[in-house]
């Protein structure tokens, strides 16, 4: 007996798609807001022989002790907020979601945002509501969310600052007002503090229902997958219980630990990536048929003004400069978002773009 997977599985799931990752072979990669940075040297030696002292034959410790113990000293987290880890911030954005998916319950994100929340809510099951940004600036529209918090009481908020792809930070008492009116949770996703003026902890401080959501990737660690949850322990210790017992790897533990410890040299390449910012930003801003959009992040949205975004994607290809396409919103209409590399590869990436302008 055959059987299809249309027979046996859950019907979304041939709507769906998997996660495109674009091929970069041979490419300047500009596209996923990596650090450029590779591990710094000077700690690959004690990096190699943390490693080699792991037993890989035994599972990892499942509360990743130490791991917590270092993110409390190192980010000076107070002795009130407890601490969640995930395989990457994806996985507790879903765990999250997970959690409050009750026949009748929504989430609520504003657009345009990180994809992730809307494309796990609806595998779910959960309803999203969307609240546009405004055009242009990219603002929250402040009183449209609320109105639609009243209207459908999301248990959920998710508010990405800074925003991914717009690279806004929105002030600290528009988000607080957001928090206010709102009876569920409020995740603030952190994902870009490295590069951002100013975070919303006191928020996660003052408001018991708002959690943070934070990752390693961007300053540098993508490849270790590691995000973290901070909030009220009330909150933690009930979604602690659907995380997978061993979810984060011993390998990822003793290295996150490892770069924690000497923080500093993070911090440093994430100032570097914010200068070049500025310097990339600038470039941009000079060449003609562009508007460059301010960013508190590691990337930065552009729109191509007189040429189609989708061409001109395809011609910094040719000229070995992935970047990515977003124009798949309507706030978005060609539009496209450059990750801040290294000086050699902004460079790169500003003259292949005057090549592919028409
Ligand atoms: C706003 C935001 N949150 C979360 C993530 C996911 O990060 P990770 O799963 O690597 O921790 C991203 C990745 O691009 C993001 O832009």
């Amino acid at each position: 007996m055959t059987i299809s997977p249309q027979q046996l599985l859950r019907a979304e799931l041939a709507n769906m798609q998997a996660y495109q990752v674009a091929n970069s072979e041979g490419l300047i990669k500009l596209d996923a807001m990596e650090n450029p940075y590779s591990f710094p040297a000077s700690l690959q030696e004690q990096w190699l022989s943390t490693l080699k002292e792991l037993e890989l034959n035994r599972y990892p410790d499942p509360q990743a002790s130490q791991l917590k113990q270092d993110f409390r000293t190192t980010y000076a987290v107070s002795s009130n907020l407890e601490m969640l880890f995930g395989n990457g911030s994806d996985e507790l954005i879903q765990l999250l979601i997970l959690a409050i998916a009750k026949p009748d319950a929504c989430i609520l994100t504003v657009t345009p945002s990180f994809s992730m929340y809307k494309i796990i809510a609806e595998f779910v099951g959960v309803r999203v509501i969307e609240v546009p940004l405004t055009a242009e600036t990219f603002a929250l529209q402040t009183n449209q969310v609320c109105k639609k918090i009243q209207q459908h009481k999301p248990a959920l908020v998710f508010l990405a600052c800074p925003n991914n792809p717009t690279g806004t930070l929105w002030p600290q008492a528009e988000v607080e007002k957001i928090v206010q009116q709102s009876s569920g949770l409020v995740v603030i996703d952190e994902a870009y503090a490295p590069f951002a003026a100013y975070s919303m902890l006191p928020l996660v401080e003052k408001y018991s229902h708002v959690l943070m959501l934070r990752t390693l990737s961007k300053m540098g660690l993508a490849g270790l997958r590691l995000g973290w949850l901070l909030g009220a322990e009330q909150w933690l210790s009930e979604l602690n219980k659907l995380r997978l017992p061993y979810n984060i790897n011993a390998l990822t533990q003793a290295s996150a630990s490892l770069a924690l410890n000497n923080i500093s040299i993070f911090d440093a390449q994430a100032k570097l990536i914010c200068q070049q910012r500025q310097l990339l930003s600038a470039a941009m801003q000079e060449i003609e048929g562009l508007q460059v959009f301010p960013s508190e992040a590691n990337f930065i949205l552009f729109k191509t003004l007189n040429s189609s975004a989708e061409i001109v994607f395809k011609r910094l290809i040719d000229n070995k400069i992935l970047i990515k396409f977003v124009a798949n919103n309507k706030l978005l209409d060609n539009c496209l978002r450059v990750t801040v590399g290294a000086e050699n590869e902004n460079r790169a990436f500003i003259a292949a773009l005057k090549n592919s302008l028409f």
